[in-house]
């Protein structure tokens, strides 16, 4: 979607639509249940659960953005994915990536181990063969995660959803990492847009929610009766404060974007990153993909500390800026160890599968000066170096990446530290 298209819609979303009053900003509707007009004679609207003025302009706004045909708006982004899997009955297969949000993973693996709700094939979207795998496993449904939480790795969604095609299979897409304003992959071929609007869509970090956009309004109307069947709609509170982080999510992508691209230049000068993880550098496997499918790389990146997992605890506690915590998208930049917190529910075994490696560290850029946030780092990488220089040899025993048990060159020419960041001919 063009920046001003998506400006348009976000800035001005139920504005000056107010009939009783003129209010130019919507009215917060809280109530739970409305009068009927008169006995047997139902209104526009009944109960909360079921519909809410204050969350139907949410989901307007956000279906207008997806360019699908229903939007409906859930109380989390995980009840989101249960709304999804809806559709499914125990007979059919849902293919899933290997890497997907850990929340993600355990739901999809849970209901299909203890719950028989479906079966599940895990596929490594990555490799060469997952076509012949997704026709092998004949899919009801397939689950895109792109860019994927954690390590940003890019999905050809058109190609996955013209083999979905042939295969009558339903493609949804977790759109969390770049929301519409950078990818609409209803527009590639999908089914069902998925976000965890906790994320960019509020920004701010003060609501949980999700929603679920179909491009189909038959499939739009089923999982609206089933989001009021389970219960699982958004309450009309969140809905306001979504709406009210809406309208600001151009702007606050554009900065955290630029922002974005600042830190990967200096992450990727950095001698104590062995690989930075970000679909904007040219030499991303996925970057070409991203760069069809997507309008801007985001503001999320990861990394590999180059050290042993103990120079963690260095490495965050001497940050002021970048607070350590398990979300993302909000303005305010957060840092989190994907090993122990968002990914902690996929066992060891499925992490290193995922590529989750024991000193991944994830950022999610906020709008904070840049400048700022570099100098905030490399008081990290300080803290990391002079940790390593002057710990005891054992600490030093699993640095992982520089194969160098000279302490002193840590912070040594650039050609030791070339020597310490495998990232620059090992990755790219
Ligand atoms: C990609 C992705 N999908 C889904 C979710 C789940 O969303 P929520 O935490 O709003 O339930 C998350 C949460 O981090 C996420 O990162």
């Amino acid at each position: 979607m063009s920046d001003s298209a998506a400006a348009t819609i976000t800035a001005r979303a139920g504005i000056a639509q107010d009939t009783a009053f003129g209010a130019v900003t919507p009215p917060l509707y809280l109530t739970s249940t409305y009068e009927l007009p008169a006995f047997k004679q139902p209104g526009q609207y009944d109960y909360s659960r079921s519909n809410n003025p204050t969350r139907d302009t949410l989901a307007e706004a956000l279906c207008q953005l997806e360019q699908g045909a229903r939007a409906i708006v859930t109380g989390s982004g995980m009840s989101a994915c249960l709304l999804a899997l809806q559709l499914l009955g125990p007979d059919d297969t849902l293919v899933i990536p290997h890497d997907c949000y850990g929340g993600s993973y355990r739901l999809f693996t849970n209901l299909a181990a203890r719950k028989q709700a479906f079966k599940l094939v895990i596929i490594n979207f990555q490799q060469s063969d997952w076509a012949e795998k997704i026709k092998a496993a004949t899919p009801a449904m397939i689950w895109l995660e792109t860019p994927s939480n954690p390590l940003l790795q890019i999905t050809d969604v058109k190609a996955v959803c013209q083999l979905a095609k042939e295969l009558s299979a339903k493609v949804v897409v977790d759109n969390t990492f770049l929301s519409p304003v950078l990818q609409q992959p209803l527009l590639l071929g999908a089914d069902i847009v998925m976000h965890s609007t906790t994320k960019y869509i509020n920004g701010h970090s003060d609501i949980v929610g999700g929603v679920l956009i179909a491009k189909d309004p038959v499939i739009g109307d089923e999982l609206k009766w089933w989001a009021n069947c389970l219960g699982v709609t958004g309450p009309a509170f969140d809905s306001y404060m979504t709406l009210r982080g809406l309208r600001t999510l151009v702007p606050r992508l554009q900065l955290q974007q630029q922002n974005t691209s600042e830190l990967v230049s200096f992450l990727q000068r950095q001698p104590l990153v062995s690989k930075l993880y970000y679909p904007g550098l040219a030499d991303h496997p996925g970057h070409a993909i991203a760069k069809a499918q997507q309008t801007g790389f985001g503001a999320m990146c990861s990394f590999d500390l180059a050290g042993p997992a103990d120079a963690l605890p260095v490495f965050f506690a001497s940050l002021q800026l970048f607070t350590l915590a398990q979300s993302l998208g909000g303005i305010e930049s957060l840092i989190c160890h994907p090993g122990t917190m968002t990914h902690a529910s996929m066992d060891a075994a499925a992490q290193q599968t995922a590529g989750i490696g024991p000193t991944l560290i994830r950022l999610s850029v906020g709008i904070e000066a840049p400048a700022d946030l570099i100098a905030d780092l490399q008081a990290g990488f300080n803290a990391v170096a002079d940790w390593l220089n002057t710990s005891p040899p054992n600490n030093n025993t699993e640095r992982v990446a520089s194969g160098n048990t000279d302490k002193g060159s840590v912070k040594g020419s650039a050609d030791q530290q070339f020597r310490l960041n495998p990232a620059l001919s090992a990755f790219w």
